[in-house]
């Protein structure tokens, strides 16, 4: 088996925010058993890269870059409702989805056009307007990076949460994941369209019955309406989560500012969109060198002039994060990844 490791290779296309930094050893990697010769054989620090969607790179990393690219789709009837989708972990989260939607599977149609890939979608449990992964999730395959290993995840032991999962947490770069396995419907879909902006587009278009196609199409305009394309302009997205807060507090702040949108989340606790609360803070389009701050979404921070450093978009973060706590007295956490 022929396995090319590259020296000094520049990341630039490798993420959506098209930060140019160097890796000291780069490989990309076809199947899992070149993904375990790669590992037996390698002495550097590991720093695994997938669709390179949910990152930030602040500086040259100085480790052996692992580029997951191993492709493949399968499936296994369940009844004549059902039925088990497995993806391997370098497809393209969006062309899996379309393939789903090609098919008829339902369950992922408000998932549609997330970058990254599918090997990165249980670390953070992407979500978008009303799913999250872990309502179609079925079970994870993973390698241990240091015992070389497969383990299987099912749904409780991923211990998902918003934006959240073990794979963040206590098995943080512990392991690889290989493929995602989906229960999807074939019929009788059960679709989650009352998320507002879902309603009205499809309202929009006369569609009283929806088809997985027609889900998946209102949500690809919804998001092409206000999130901009990394291809066009380097982003990852929303660069913060939504704010958890205590409904007390919450109350509080409402004196001051009667319009904050919430959503409720317990007895106790609200969500925030932090979007809002960055806009009214008069720093929607707000720029700093070659950071911004995406002119119709101010969740999303963007690579103005594609030349932008990490350290200037963190730097714009840092400041963000200053005057939303000044303002507000709310402490906006990171969702993007940074190195
Ligand atoms: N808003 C503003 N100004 C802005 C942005 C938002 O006033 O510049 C207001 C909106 O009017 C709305 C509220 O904030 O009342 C929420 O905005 P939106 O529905 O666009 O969603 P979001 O909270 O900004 C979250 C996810 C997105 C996901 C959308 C749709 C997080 C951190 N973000 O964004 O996920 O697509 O909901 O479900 O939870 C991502 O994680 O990368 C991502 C794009």
């Amino acid at each position: 088996m022929m396995i090319h490791i590259q020296q000094n290779t520049s990341l630039k296309k490798l993420n959506t925010f098209g930060i140019d930094v160097n890796a000291q050893a780069f490989v990309s990697i076809a199947n899992e058993k070149e993904l375990i010769t790669v590992l037996e054989n390698n002495k550097l620090p590991l720093f695994i890269l997938s669709g390179g969607s949910n990152m930030l790179l602040t500086e040259d990393v100085n480790a052996l870059v692992i580029h997951i690219n191993n492709k493949g789709i399968s499936t296994k009837e369940i009844n004549d409702q059902e039925i088990l989708v497995t993806a391997k972990a370098g497809e393209n989260w969006h062309d899996f989805v379309q393939h789903c939607i090609q098919n008829n599977w339902g369950g992922l149609e408000n998932l549609s056009l997330i970058p990254g890939c599918v090997g990165s979608s249980p670390i953070q449990n992407i979500g978008a307007y009303g799913v999250e992964l872990k309502d179609c999730f079925i079970s994870c395959q993973a390698i241990d990076t240091k015992t070389f290993e497969k383990t299987t995840f099912n749904l409780d032991s991923c211990k998902f949460g918003y934006r959240d999962s073990i794979f963040k947490n206590e098995a943080k770069n512990q392991y690889i994941i290989t493929e995602v396995t989906f229960k999807l419907s074939t019929k009788n879909h059960n679709f989650k369209t009352s998320y507002g902006a879902i309603e009205a587009e499809l309202n929009k278009q006369n569609i009283t019955v929806p088809t997985v196609k027609d889900i998946s199409k209102a949500v690809i305009s919804i998001r092409q309406s206000k999130l901009p394309d990394p291809k066009v302009i380097g982003n990852s997205g929303s660069f913060f989560k939504n704010p958890i807060i205590e409904r007390s507090f919450y109350e509080d702040i409402l004196k001051e500012f009667p319009e904050m949108p919430h959503y409720p989340i317990s007895e106790t606790s609200v969500k925030v969109p932090a979007g809002w609360l960055i806009d009214k803070a008069g720093l929607k389009g707000f720029s700093k060198g070659n950071a911004a701050v995406h002119n119709k979404q101010a969740l999303v921070l963007v690579n103005k002039t594609g030349n932008a450093s990490g350290k200037e978009i963190l730097n714009l973060a840092r400041f963000i994060q200053n005057s939303i706590l000044e303002k507000y007295g709310i402490h906006l956490e990171m969702e993007v990844n940074i190195f």
